[in-house]
């Protein structure tokens, strides 16, 4: 091929995520019980739907860059009520899902080589983002004997004081469960203030917590404001993955920075879903609630099936994961999800597709029906006999 037609060096060199293909055959093989996806398998609650259909004929077109105000008035009340986090519509910027959020954090606040501290295993979607920026991501890791909980002490020896210029935070957290608590919150708030670093806090998961678990955000500790940007999304508290909006939370003169970048990436959030999402904040807590208690539901089964196989899992207090390790039969997660797949007709997804530290691990989601768990866990038993 010509040079010119190329694909260019820095898309090249972005890794191929496992997820899409074991999902690929996951969705075509109707054989295999699919335990990959990271997300709810619930229906849009009722009131929801008829929002959507509230607001179908008036939707045509553009949303103001940043949020609609209706929408951001809103997520002041929310925020200042859930998440006692006190903002003004001018520290809100709505996006399309927190992922686009995280993308224009990385373009506003990483230059070429200044490092970000970043968990590891942790969600997929962060490592590429900031190497598709040219910043320069390093690793903390997350322990299993630590119930894979970010260690304040670990992350001081990793800040280079000229170069690290924030630390990323995920709680409850994809895909280990773990829920970080207020007093390790509270001293990662004094290494921000110590090297003045900022914060970027991804609560994608705030509302689904187990066993009376308590998310707080450190945003809305004192003094905080100037350093954490807060992500969150309807994607996963509302089961509105598709409609694209989340928003982040942070001081103004970023927010203002990362709406002029949003003018040049997607413009908008889809003004269907900011009309929608503006409403959806008044529903009734029992939707969110429901699907709360089902996740626990299936939690409890999948922790006790995993540990009777000899996979124990760091308890999970949030987000809709289990993270078995897996060492006992395998010391390459990859094979050992290639073969569940091939084999025992049960898919997950291999520790490694969340960082080099998830060797040794499998991520197996319960946003799946209780009864596919059981039938799932049963053929896991089987093919373990005989691997
Ligand atoms: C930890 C975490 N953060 C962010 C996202 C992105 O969510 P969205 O862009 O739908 O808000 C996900 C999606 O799976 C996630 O697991």
């Amino acid at each position: 091929m010509k040079k010119s037609l190329e694909i260019s060096e820095r898309e090249s060199q972005l890794p191929d995520a496992v997820i899409g293909k074991i999902l690929k055959i996951a969705v075509e093989d109707k054989s295999v019980i699919s335990l990959g996806p990271g997300e709810p398998d619930f229906p849009v609650p009722k009131p929801v739907v008829n929002l959507i259909k509230k607001y179908a004929n008036d939707s045509n077109h553009y949303s103001p860059p940043g949020g609609r105000t209706e929408l951001k008035e809103a997520l002041v009340k929310k925020l200042k009520k859930d998440n006692k986090i006190k903002a003004k519509p001018e520290n809100i910027i709505v996006t399309c899902g927190s992922q686009e959020a995280l993308m224009l954090v990385t373009a506003c606040t990483l230059d070429v080589s200044e490092q970000i501290i970043l968990p590891n295993p942790g969600f997929m979607g962060y490592l590429p983002t900031f190497e598709l920026f040219n910043a320069n991501p390093v690793f903390v890791q997350l322990k299993e004997e630590d119930s894979f909980e970010v260690n304040p002490d670990e992350v001081r020896k990793l800040i280079d004081k000229k170069k690290t210029k924030a630390l990323l935070i995920n709680s409850p957290a994809n895909p280990t469960g773990n829920v970080i608590r207020k007093k390790v919150l509270e001293e990662l708030a004094d290494i921000a203030r110590d090297y003045s670093i900022y914060i970027f806090s991804d609560e994608a998961y705030e509302k689904i917590t187990y066993e009376g678990k308590k998310h707080h955000s450190i945003g809305s500790f004192n003094g905080m404001g100037d350093y954490v940007v807060t992500f969150q999304s309807f994607s996963k508290t509302y089961a509105m993955c598709g409609f694209r909006v989340g928003y982040a939370v942070g001081p103004e003169k970023l927010m203002k920075a990362m709406t002029k970048t949003h003018i040049y990436s997607t413009i908008c959030s889809p003004t269907i879903s900011q009309k929608v999402a503006a409403e959806t904040l008044k529903i009734s807590n029992k939707y969110v609630d429901r699907m709360v208690k089902e996740y626990a539901r299936r939690r409890k089964l999948i922790l006790k099936r995993l540990n009777e196989l000899n996979l124990p899992a760091a308890k999970p207090y949030g987000a809709f994961y289990a993270f078995p390790n897996i060492k006992e039969y395998s010391k390459d997660s990859f094979k050992f999800a290639n073969d569940l797949l091939v084999k025992g007709k049960v898919a997950g997804l291999p520790g490694t597709e969340f960082g080099r530290l998830g060797e040794g691990y499998m991520r197996f989601s319960y946003a799946t029906d209780y009864k596919l768990i059981e039938q799932a866990m049963d053929r896991l038993e089987k093919f373990l006999k005989k691997y």
